[in-house]
C-alpha cells in the first residue's frame, strides 16, 4: 500500500514537472512571437518612413543608371518578412471585411492580384508611364486595346506582327473595326492616312519599330506630333523588340506602349505574357482610354497569372545585363553577314546601310537590339537549306531568349504575307559571338 502511494506521489511530481516545462515552453514561444510581431511592426514602420521621407529619395533613385533601375525592378522589401524577392500570391480570392468592404485592396484574382500589381507597377515605372495592365500574352494585350476601339479606326504598319493583322482581319474586322495598312516609316503615308480617317471620332496609329521581320524604323516622336494635331488620336507603340532599355516611347510622345513580355522582358523562353503601359492623361481622365483597357483586363478576363508575373519580374531584373550582349552580338553578326557573298540583304537598323539608321541612332540610343533578318542568294530553297544547316542556332519561332533562334518567316505567316521567301529572321542570343558567326559561316558554305 505504502509502495503504491509512493508511486502515485512520484507520478504526480513528474506530471507537475512536465506541466511546468510545458508552461515555460509556451511562455518562451509567446515571447518569440511577440518579438517577431514587434520586429515586423518596426520593419513596416521603417519601410513606411523610408517611403515617406525617402531614406533614398525618389530624386536620388531617378539619378541612378539604367542598369540599376532594372537590377532593382520590383524589389519592394516585404514589411512582414523582410524578403527581397517578391512572394507569388496564388490565392484566387481575398477576405471581405465585416462591413462588406475590401480594406486590403484585393477582392478576386481576375480583378487584381498582388503579384500582378507589382509587375504592373514595375512596368509603369520602367516605361515612365502612369499605369500598366498585364495580360496572358502579347496578343491579349494588343486585343485589350482593339476591344476598346468600337466604332473607331486603326492605322497599322503594312508589316505589323502578323498575329495582330490576323485578329484585325478576323474577330475585330467581323465586329466592324476598320483599319488601314501603310508604311509608317514613311511620314507622307502617315499624314495621308490621318487625313483620310479624319471623320472617325477615335483613331489609333499603331507603330512597331523596328518592324517584324523587315526591321523598318518609324520615327515615334514625329508620328506622335502628327497624330496629336487631330483630337482623340492615340499613338500605340509595340515595343516588344526593343524594351525600355533601348527606347521609351512615352517619353517620345506616344500614348501607350505594348509589349509581348514573352520575349526580352521574360527573357528565358519560359512564359508568355503581355503588357500595356499608358501615359498619365489616359489614366487620369474619367473617360481616359486606359480605363477601357483595365475594364477589358477585368471583364474579358485575360489577365496574367501570378506565377507568370513572377517569372517576368525575375526576367526584368537581369534585362540590363542581357540587352547589351544581345545588341553587341547582333551587330557583329549583321556586319559579318553584310560582307558575305551569299547574302543579298541584311536588315538591321545598326548598319549604316539601313534606311532607318539615322532615326534609329537617336530613337534607339545607339543600341539596335538583338533582332535582324537577312535574305539569302538562291531564294526560298537556299534560305531553307541555310536554316537547316545551322547547329548553334535553333530553328524555332519567338525571340528574346538566351538562345539564338532562326526562322523562315514567310512559311509561318499567312499565305499573302509581304515577307519575302528568301528571308530568314534571327533572334540573337547570349552565346559567344564567335560560335554564332562560325555556325552561320559553315551553313552558308554548304550552299552552291
Ligand atoms: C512584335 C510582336 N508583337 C506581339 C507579339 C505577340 O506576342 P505573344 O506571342 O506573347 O502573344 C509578338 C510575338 O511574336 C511580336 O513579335
Amino acid at each position: 500500500m505504502e509502495e503504491q502511494q509512493a508511486a502515485l506521489v512520484q507520478q504526480q511530481a513528474e506530471l507537475a514537472q512536465q506541466q511546468a516545462e510545458l508552461a515555460e515552453e509556451k511562455r518562451a514561444m509567446q515571447v518569440e512571437r511577440d518579438q517577431m510581431a514587434a520586429a515586423a511592426a518596426a520593419a513596416a514602420a521603417a519601410a513606411a518612413t523610408a517611403a515617406a521621407t525617402g531614406s533614398s529619395s525618389a530624386a536620388e533613385k531617378d539619378n541612378r543608371g539604367l542598369g540599376t533601375h532594372f537590377a532593382h525592378a520590383g524589389c519592394e522589401v516585404d514589411p512582414t518578412t523582410g524578403a527581397l524577392t517578391p512572394a507569388i500570391h496564388l490565392s484566387s480570392t481575398f477576405e471581405r471585411d465585416a462591413d462588406l468592404g475590401y480594406s486590403k485592396g484585393f477582392c478576386y484574382a481576375r480583378v487584381d492580384n498582388p503579384t500582378r500589381q507589382l509587375l504592373e507597377r514595375t512596368m509603369a515605372k520602367l516605361e515612365s508611364g502612369a499605369e500598366a495592365a498585364c495580360f496572358a500574352s502579347g496578343q491579349a494585350a494588343a486585343s485589350s486595346i482593339l476591344q476598346g476601339l468600337a466604332g473607331g479606326h486603326i492605322i497599322i504598319p503594312d508589316d505589323i506582327y502578323h498575329g495582330i493583322r490576323t485578329v484585325l482581319r478576323s474577330t475585330f474586322g467581323e465586329w466592324g473595326l476598320k483599319y488601314t495598312e501603310i508604311d509608317t516609316s514613311d511620314l507622307k503615308q502617315v499624314a495621308k492616312a490621318l487625313k483620310d480617317t479624319a471623320e472617325y471620332k477615335r483613331v489609333v496609329v499603331w507603330i512597331e519599330t523596328p518592324s517584324n521581320p523587315a526591321t523598318k524604323v518609324t520615327d515615334i516622336a514625329a508620328v506622335s506630333r502628327m497624330a496629336h494635331e487631330y483630337p482623340d488620336r492615340l499613338v500605340v507603340v509595340d515595343s516588344t523588340w526593343v524594351t525600355p532599355w533601348i527606347t521609351k516611347p512615352l517619353d517620345l510622345g506616344a500614348d501607350m506602349v505594348m509589349h509581348s513580355v514573352t520575349k526580352y522582358l521574360g527573357g528565358h523562353s519560359d512564359m508568355t505574357g503581355g503588357c500595356v503601359v499608358a501615359a498619365e492623361h489616359l489614366c487620369a481622365e474619367e473617360d481616359g482610354f486606359f480605363k477601357k483597357v483595365r475594364h477589358n483586363q477585368c471583364f474579358v478576363g485575360g489577365g496574367l497569372a501570378p506565377f507568370d508575373c513572377w517569372l517576368c519580374l525575375r526576367g526584368i531584373r537581369s534585362l540590363g545585363a542581357r540587352m547589351p550582349l544581345h545588341c553587341s552580338n547582333a551587330m557583329a553578326v549583321a556586319v559579318y553577314l553584310e560582307a558575305h557573298s551569299k547574302i543579298t540583304h541584311v536588315h538591321y537598323p545598326g548598319l549604316e546601310s539601313h534606311p532607318g539608321h539615322a532615326v534609329a541612332a537617336t530613337q534607339m540610343n545607339n543600341r539596335y537590339g538583338g533582332m535582324l533578318s537577312f535574305q539569302v542568294a538562291g531564294g526560298r530553297p537556299a534560305a531553307i537549306k541555310m536554316a537547316a544547316g545551322l547547329k548553334v542556332f535553333m530553328r524555332a519561332t519567338s525571340l528574346g531568349g538566351t538562345e539564338s533562334l532562326v526562322e523562315h518567316r514567310a512559311s509561318i505567316e499567312p499565305p499573302d504575307t509581304p515577307t519575302p521567301h528568301d528571308l530568314l529572321r534571327v533572334s540573337i542570343g547570349l552565346e559567344d559571338v564567335d560560335d554564332l558567326i562560325a555556325d552561320l559561316g559553315q551553313s552558308l558554305a554548304q550552299l552552291e
